[in-house]
Order: structure tokens, then sequence, then C-alpha cells
């Protein structure tokens, strides 16, 4: 498996995962001739695509919670989330089986690196995002040591971190674009109103709850709804800020490409020795990444361009690649390189696009 900008899609593909547009599915995994869709993906704002094909057969995703989890989870949360907005209240036993099965799958994966590498694979940008967000969480709470009993009320609270913006306007929600002062205050207002839709069931623990209220808390002040700072700022919603921006930055969207996982780790890096985000937090979320996961196409620094193919526990930035070359479009392998016995050789960026080939390779596809 390999992600490739839509662009790059060839006849000998296959979709390795569903892509979801706005409102409904797009393309299911194991669609074959994926090039005959691409001018629907691309008018759809899909950049990228994860594909099966014979160079990249034998590379395989190592997300701490595998497809079929996660899958079954977004199921789940999925009616949770619409009885909630016809009933206002959310059934609490839905979120037990979800997050009992995320902490009993991460902690059967004690070498955790995480990698979820999101494309659209769902129609709902909040679903999708509490979900994802919540494993980042999760992943995070355990590197902390969080006892058993305190992952789940962190994975719970995450669930339900933007619970309240079921009570948005759609219009504002779903805005590409500049949001002017009084759009952004409504947005804003998701905090409070998650907060107390948990309140009024009173089912969730005050711990899970406050993630709701204070996910968009900054420890200097900056954030909102209160402008709390430092230490009025508990542990959980201090992990759930990371997780939840970390997830934001490397989402794609129907509108907008994700960030490489490098240039997230710098924000959050730059969030923490601001001030903003709790640094002790960010420098062990980051200690455990994958910063180049498994599938991404990256490019050497002698212009090679290579898949990732297995990563490396010493050193995440020296991950295992396979150089590849193209002919008529379709790539091959030229040969697999360790880069952390190849020393001469690194990787200079990741998720590259077309315009990142060298030229001999560039106008194969143009
Ligand atoms: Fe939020």
């Amino acid at each position: 498996m390999r992600r490739i900008p839509v662009v790059m899609a060839t006849p000998d593909m296959i979709l390795a995962k569903d892509v979801w547009g706005r409102d409904s599915i797009l393309l299911t995994k194991g669609t074959d001739n994926i090039m005959c869709y691409r001018d629907k993906l691309i008018l759809n704002g899909i950049a990228s695509i994860y594909v099966e094909d014979e160079v990249s057969d034998d590379i395989y995703d190592e997300s701490v919670v595998c497809d079929n989890t996660r899958e079954h989870c977004t199921r789940i949360l999925s009616d949770t989330i619409d009885d909630a907005r016809v009933t206002g209240a959310v059934d609490m036993k839905d979120l037990d089986v979800i997050v009992s099965s995320l902490i009993k799958e991460m902690l059967n994966n004690p070498e955790m690196i995480l990698g979820l590498t999101d494309i659209c694979t769902s129609n709902d940008i909040t679903l999708q995002h509490s979900i994802d967000s919540a494993i980042y969480a999760l992943f995070l709470g355990k590197l902390c040591d969080f006892k058993k009993r305190e992952l789940k009320l962190l994975g719970k609270g995450m669930l339900m971190h933007d619970i309240g913006k079921i009570a948005l306007d759609p219009n504002i929600l779903y805005k590409n674009g500049y949001l002017n002062s009084e759009e952004r205050k409504h947005i804003q207002r998701h905090a409070q109103w998650g907060y107390r839709m948990l309140e009024e069931d009173g089912w969730l623990e005050p711990p899970a709850r406050e993630i709701a209220l204070l996910h968009h808390e900054r420890l200097d002040g900056s954030g909102y709804p209160f402008g709390l700072k430092e230490e009025d700022i508990p542990t959980m919603p201090r992990v759930a800020a990371i997780a939840d921006v970390y997830d934001a930055l490397t989402s794609e969207r129907c509108y907008k490409a994700a960030m490489s996982n490098e240039q997230a780790i710098r924000i959050l890096r730059e969030d923490a020795e601001n001030g903003k985000l709790d640094k002790k937090m960010v420098e062990t979320f980051v200690s455990k990444l994958a910063i180049y996961p498994n599938g991404v196409v990256v490019l050497l620094n002698n212009g090679e361009p290579a898949i990732v193919k297995t990563q490396n526990r010493v050193d995440s930035c020296r991950p295992i690649v396979r150089i590849i070359d193209f002919k008529n479009q379709c790539a091959y392998a030229r040969r697999d390189c360790d880069l952390m016995e190849e020393r001469d050789l690194f990787i200079v960026k990741s998720h590259i696009k077309v315009s990142d080939l060298p030229e001999r390779l560039r106008c194969q596809f143009a």
C-alpha cells in the first residue's frame, strides 16, 4: 500500500482505502482502474489516495489501531451522535464500548509508533476527528503513564470533545475560507455547549466532561472559552489540546490538504516553545510518532523518490525505504534501502507531488 497524489494514479492500481466526499462515499476500497475516476476525485477536492500496486503490495500500515477497529468505532460513534442530534442525550454505553476496544488494542501494542496518515475516509469531519484525536490522546495518555481508569475517562472525553458542534450553524461550521469575528465566536461556543449537553446527562464523569469545555484553552491564557492559564488547566484537557491540534493539522479534508507530519510536529513544538501547549507532553508525544508513516512517498536528498516501507524504532527519521523509478507512469522498485545503514542518504520531503519529482520523471505525468 502507498499514498499517492491523485494525478499519479495509473491503470495497474487498486484503491486501498475508501474515499469520501463531503456527503457521500466517492470510491470504495478495492476499486480498480482508478485513473477513470481522477477527474471526479480532483473535482471533489481529493488530493491523495491510498493504493495497492505491485511496487507496494508488501508494505503495510502500522497504525496503532487497525482500520477494522477504527471503522467499527466510527460506525458506533456515528449512531451515537445521530441519536444525540435527535434526543439531545448521549448514550454512554456506546462510548464505553468504543473506548474499551481502542484501549485493548493499544495496550496490546507496546512498541507504539503512530501512523494514522488520514485521508477522507468518512463523510463526517467531526466524527472522524473525534475518533482519530481520541486515538492520539490515548496514545499520549499511555505514554504519560495514565492508569486504565484515567485512560477510559480521557478516551470518552475525547470522543465527545466536539459534541457541541452539532448545535452550530452548519453554514458557518463548514464554511470554506475566512471567518469574521462573529462567526469565530459562534464556532467557539461549541466548547461550552458541548459541556452543557454532557452535564445535563450527568453520566460522563467531570474530568471527561472538562475535556469538552477546556480543550481549546492554552497555557499562556490565549485560548477559549475562559482564557485559563498554566495550573488552572487540568492534565486531561492539556493532553486533549495536543491530540486535537495534531489531528487537525495532519488530516486531509475535502477542503484542505493534509500537512506533513514533520510540519505538524514543528508547529506543535513552536506552540510548546511559545508557552501554549505543555512542553513535556509535546516532546513525549513527538518522541514516539512515526514522522514518515509506512506507504508515504518521500524524496531523498539524491533526488530519488522512495516509499516508506518499515519504521525504525531507534530513529523515526530514518525508516527503511523502497527507492522507486517510473516507466510509462508506472512505479517499479529499484532497491530497498535502510536509512540507518546508508547514512549519506536522508529524507528531504514527504507527501511529494508530481512537481517535486526530478524532470526526467515529472515529464511522464505531464
Ligand atoms: Fe473543538
